[in-house]
Order: C-alpha cells, then structure tokens, then sequence
C-alpha cells in the first residue's frame, strides 16, 4: 500500500473538494485489543475511510501504551487522538451499595448471564450510556460513528454515512436490531415506564414505541439496536432529554445492580425521543461483530461487498429487523 501517496492527497483539503462533517470514528477499548484493532482499521479504511480522512479518537480507563499508539497511528494517513477516561466516569457513583452489588454479580454469574460477574463490563456500559459523548476529545464533534476492535466492514461505501445522515436529518444509524439477555433488564423497563410518566415532554410525536413493545409500553419486547455499531447525531445524546433519561436510569442503579447495557438505554431512547424517520438501518454497510453479521443481500450491493448473504442474519427468526421495517 502506497501509504505516502494517499496520505498527501487526504491531508490537503485545499486540493480536495470533497465535503465532510464534523464527525469522527470513536472507539473505547483496552491495550491488549491492539491487534484486533488493526484488523478492524484497516476495513475501515480500504471501504471507506482512505477517501475521506475521518480522524480516530481512542478511549481507555488506563493509559495507552506507546506501543499502542506507534501501530495504531500507522493504519491510518488521517489524524488519531488518544485520550484517558477521567476517574469520575468510570467509577461507583456514591448512592450504589458496592456490597449489594458485588453480591448481585455473584448471582448473576451463577445463572450464567453474559458477563454477568463482570465488574468493567458494567462500568463500560454505563460510560457509553452517559459519558463517552462528553469525553473531551469527542466534544467537539457532532457526530461520531462507534467502532470496536475485531468488528468487520465488508462492503466498499461509495457514499459518505456521515453526509447521509447530516443532509436527510437523521440522528441514529445501526445495521443490526437483536433482542437483548433478558436477563440483565429485569427491572429496566419499569424504569422508561417512570420516565414516560415523568418527562411526557421527552417523548417524539411519531416515536417508534411500536418497535420495541407489543402491547403499547406496557411491556418490553427486548428489541434494541446493536450499539456496538451506531452513527450518531451527538446533539442527541447531548440533549436535556437524554440526559434525563440516562440520569433517572442512573440513579436506580440498574447498570450496577443489573447490568444493563448500552444498546438498550440507546434503543429506547431512539425509540422514545426520536421521530420514527431520524432513525436510519444502514443497509449498505455490511457488518460482522462476533457470530452475528449484516450481509446486504441485493444484487447491486453484493458486487461491493465481500460477504455471505447466507450468514446475513436480517431476516433471522429472532432478529428485530424486520418488525422495525414494518412498524
Ligand atoms: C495542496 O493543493 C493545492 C492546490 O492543488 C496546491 O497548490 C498546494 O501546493 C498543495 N499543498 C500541499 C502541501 O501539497
Ligand atoms: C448494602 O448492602 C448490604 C447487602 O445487602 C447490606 O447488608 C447493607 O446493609 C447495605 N448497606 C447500606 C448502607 O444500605
């Protein structure tokens, strides 16, 4: 790869008449997730990126090493950011009972549920739920698209999501809808109910409740977004209304208590506060995280992607892709 030579022509924008949004790749993850970065970034890149420049912010609870930093900078000509997550966003706020908790990780862990006994797992949850749009390297973007080590993108993009989601106004983007472990929710959705009732103000006209109830709000279908991939309008998550809902959620200690995720809290609250046509289902990108995969099925969009529509698990019998269509 000629590195030199793409490096040049993305950073001269004078040269280069291609419109950008301010928006970044925004990625949390650990030094031991080097590799597996690597792998992702250099997808990234060849589909898209290497024609546009988008800069990288890197997101840790520890410092990243200098190795690190040195083989992540050299996957990409454009600019890449390390930044460390302040203490106060990845600690107990003072009303969880850490004793409480710790006993409810031990059960969790007994029944088995995914990360269950997990500690940083919750941790992390709750900072993409409420921090990670605050983080000072991110602040000054308004949009982001979250990224993690060891994901894949197999479709070359000949379009910028960014631009599609900054002109036709949209504000959430996914490529996959699965329903959350039960599991680590139990109480959650007692808690949107409180919220609706207590911030009718929040809730979008023509809102996608529909999508993640059956019966009106009275229950929780378990449907959420994947948030391990979303493109994000930041104002979004920024606003008085999110923010409500993720303090109300934070104060019944459910991340801690439970262990509930990031992609539900983001789901519903796209779902709530969102009107239904600023949420968007990216169906160009083809994308793989663990055993589940977006593979674009249409004729057009095979010839650009590399990816078996066999493995595309849009129209799976448990998958929330297609209720989310239809609603
Ligand atoms: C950038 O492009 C402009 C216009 O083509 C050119 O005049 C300028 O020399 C270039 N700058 C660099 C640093 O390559
Ligand atoms: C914290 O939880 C433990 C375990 O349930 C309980 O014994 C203790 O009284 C709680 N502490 C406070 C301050 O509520």
């Amino acid at each position: 790869m000629d590195r030199q030579h793409y490096s040049s022509s993305l950073t001269n924008s004078s040269a280069d008449p291609t419109p950008r949004v301010n928006a970044a790749f925004v990625i949390l993850l650990q030094n031991k997730d080097l590799h597996d970065m690597r792998k992702t970034m250099r997808m990234l890149e060849s589909t898209f990126n290497r024609h546009y420049g988008y800069p990288y912010v890197f997101l840790n609870n520890v410092p990243f090493t200098d190795h690190f930093m040195t083989h992540i900078r050299a996957m990409t000509a454009a600019p890449v950011h390390f930044g460390l997550i302040p203490k106060e966003h990845w600690s107990y706020p003072a009303h969880i009972n850490q004793t409480q908790a710790a006993l409810n990780r031990i059960a969790m862990e007994a029944r088995n549920v995914p990360y269950g006994e997990s500690e940083s797992y919750r941790h992390m949850c709750r900072y993409e739920s409420g921090f990670i749009f605050q983080h000072e390297l991110v602040l000054p973007y308004d949009y982001y698209w979250r990224v993690e080590p060891d994901v894949s993108f197999s479709c070359d993009l000949d379009f910028d999501p960014f631009m599609v989601m900054k002109t036709r106004k949209i504000k959430y983007g996914f490529t996959i809808a699965l329903p959350e472990y039960v599991d680590t929710i139990p109480t959650l959705w007692e808690n949107v109910r409180r919220f609706m009732a207590l911030y009718p103000e929040h809730i979008a006209k023509r809102n996608s409740l529909e999508w993640i109830s059956y019966d009106m709000g009275e229950t929780y279908n378990n449907c959420h977004f994947w948030s391990n991939f979303e493109i994000v309008d930041l104002s979004f998550f920024r606003s008085k209304a999110y923010m409500d809902f993720f303090n109300l959620l934070d104060q019944a200690g459910g991340f801690f208590y439970e262990r509930w995720g990031d992609a539900p809290v983001h789901s519903i609250a796209a779902a709530l506060m969102l009107e239904r046509r600023e949420i968007r289902f990216f169906n160009e990108i083809g994308y793989r995280h663990g055993m589940y995969e977006h593979c674009p099925e249409s004729p057009a969009l095979q010839l650009k992607c590399a990816c078996d529509p066999k493995d595309n698990v849009d129209w799976a019998q448990f998958s929330c892709l297609r209720r989310f269509l239809e609603t």
